[in-house]
């Protein structure tokens, strides 16, 4: 099968059995924009069936962007409660106030400003890109994932890394409809290609489904083995505060407070104060006091005695609580 004919197959199956969710709707661009952000926001986490009440009470709430950046906490928050994940909330607040400020009360339509938003990473905003822009990004989720393993029986662990996936979602050809081809392919994996059960015989595209033909449907997990990452990792201190920058460096704890720190691709003798996991890395950091007072961008003072007032990843507080001890 042509990989245009695939491409055509799933959208065919689309128009028919697509839900009715309401970020969904015909409504105006700037409306689906919204709708768009803040949807992408609540299934980060959470199922579809779960957001759809809250998606709706929420958008009645707070209908557009310029009414989410002056929302009050507490209400915000209220809105979130029973999602979990609250940092997503705050997340997207402070997205909606940077986009107001920054970028003119128009929600970016390019990957590399996407990004450098609190709460959106790549999924998100290829996600966007996709949904609200209509541009050809193919976000790769769980569902997406499933199906592409499905379709191209990948089982084994170098070929379900997801750089590999990557490069295989190619397989899914071109069309002008990448807003619908993004959701049909999320909704293919949703309600045919289950992770259980499958229902094969409604699939549009099983005629060139090698797991179909091989008659296994079974999934592997990637074994993740921890990488060893090294660190050095500057503490500036006066009386009782160290200082903090906002990360816009590292792909991890994004836009969150940090000693300033920088990797050490290949060292030699390295004797490391503090071990840390983080996904699947296991950081190896060396701490060095620093008196030379550098200027960082984005930079503060936090106070070791007073942690818990502020919002600190946990990282950063174990680094505090190290330093505080030793
Ligand atoms: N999961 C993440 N984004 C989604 C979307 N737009 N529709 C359905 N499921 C999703």
């Amino acid at each position: 099968m042509k990989e245009q004919l695939v491409t055509k197959k799933i959208l065919n199956w689309y128009d028919l059995n697509k839900r009715s969710l309401p970020w969904r709707k015909n409504v105006s661009l700037q409306k689906k924009q919204y709708y768009t952000l803040v949807s992408e926001f609540m299934l980060q986490q959470t199922q579809v069936v779960t957001v759809v009440p809250y998606f709706k009470r929420f958008i009645n709430y707070i209908p557009n962007l310029k009414t989410l950046a002056k929302i009050d906490n507490t209400k915000l928050i209220k809105l979130w409660e029973g999602l979990g994940y609250y940092s997503r909330a705050r997340n997207l607040k402070k997205t909606a106030k940077i986009i107001i400020k920054d970028f003119k009360g128009k929600l970016p339509n390019n990957f590399e400003d996407l990004i450098t938003l609190p709460g959106i990473g790549n999924y998100t905003a290829s996600a966007i890109l996709a949904i609200a822009f209509n541009k050809p990004y193919i976000p790769l989720d769980g569902n997406i994932e499933r199906v592409l393993k499905r379709y191209l029986y990948l089982k084994k662990d170098k070929e379900i890394q997801k750089d590999n996936l990557a490069q295989k979602k190619n397989i899914f050809g071109n069309t002008l409809r990448s807003s619908d081809y993004a959701q049909a392919l999320m909704e293919l994996g949703a309600l045919i290609c289950k992770p259980s059960n499958p229902i094969c015989n409604q699939c549009p595209i099983r005629k060139n489904c090698k797991s179909y033909k091989k008659k296994d449907f079974s999934l592997t997990k990637s074994i993740k083995k921890n990488k060893n990452k090294y660190f050095i990792l500057k503490v500036y201190k006066k009386k009782q505060r160290y200082l903090l920058i906002k990360n816009k460096k590292f792909n991890f704890l994004k836009n969150l407070s940090i000693f300033p720190m920088f990797e050490l691709s290949n060292p030699k003798n390295f004797n490391e104060n503090l071990n840390f996991k983080m996904s699947n890395m296991n950081m190896n950091i060396k701490i060095q006091y620093s008196k030379d007072n550098q200027k960082f961008p984005s930079s503060y003072w936090v106070d070791g005695k007073k942690l818990n007032s502020y919002m600190l990843p946990s990282f950063t507080k174990k680094v505090v609580q190290y330093l505080e001890k030793n």
